[in-house]
């Protein structure tokens, strides 16, 4: 497949990684496209992960729902600070998790999955929710993980917030 001679997991290329969301987007969409376009072409970036997709926070009810994804049937439901997502939510930071067995608290959604990345979508200071992404893998996520993510978490959350991603939650 194309994608996967693009991006060489050995040389983790995040500003390609971004410069293919932004073209990507499409603001004349409702946001569930995009977010679902959106994260199929993360879930394509990465080797070695076995579910990649988004926890959307509801504030009526506290707490995050389920997005769209790619990977098994997951939780549908997170309670406020539950989890990893939950954590990386009420934290408003990047949680990478080595060994998800290590993580008390973890929710357990995928027997597979052995290391986590999340990473919150925050604007403005108006939670939005999160982007899970597993992996079968010990340790498969690192720093430079979360501090490449970082402009891509910044322009989805400005762009769905302008998109009035809450109407999804009603
Ligand atoms: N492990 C997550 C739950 C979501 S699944 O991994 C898809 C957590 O602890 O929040």
């Amino acid at each position: 497949m194309e994608r996967e001679v693009v991006f060489s997991q050995d040389k983790a290329d995040y500003a390609l990684l971004l410069a293919e969301i932004k073209a990507l987007y499409d603001p004349d969409l409702p946001p569930l496209s995009n977010l679902s376009n959106m994260g199929a072409l993360i879930a394509s970036f990465y080797a070695d992960i076995n579910w990649c997709g988004f926890y959307l926070w509801q504030e009526a009810r506290q707490r995050l729902v389920l997005g769209p994804f790619q990977g098994r049937p997951a939780c549908s439901s997170i309670a406020r600070g539950r989890g990893v997502c939950g954590r990386a939510l009420e934290e408003g930071r990047p949680l990478i998790v080595p060994d998800v067995e290590a993580f008390p608290g973890h929710i357990a959604c995928d027997s597979r999955s052995r290391s986590e990345f999340v990473f919150p979508l925050v604007w403005k200071g108006k939670l939005l929710g999160v982007l899970d992404i597993d992996s079968p893998k010990i340790g498969r996520f690192s720093e430079s993980d979360a501090h490449g993510m970082s402009a891509i978490m910044d322009f989805m959350s400005q762009a769905l917030t302008d998109a009035g991603i809450e109407k999804l939650l009603e």
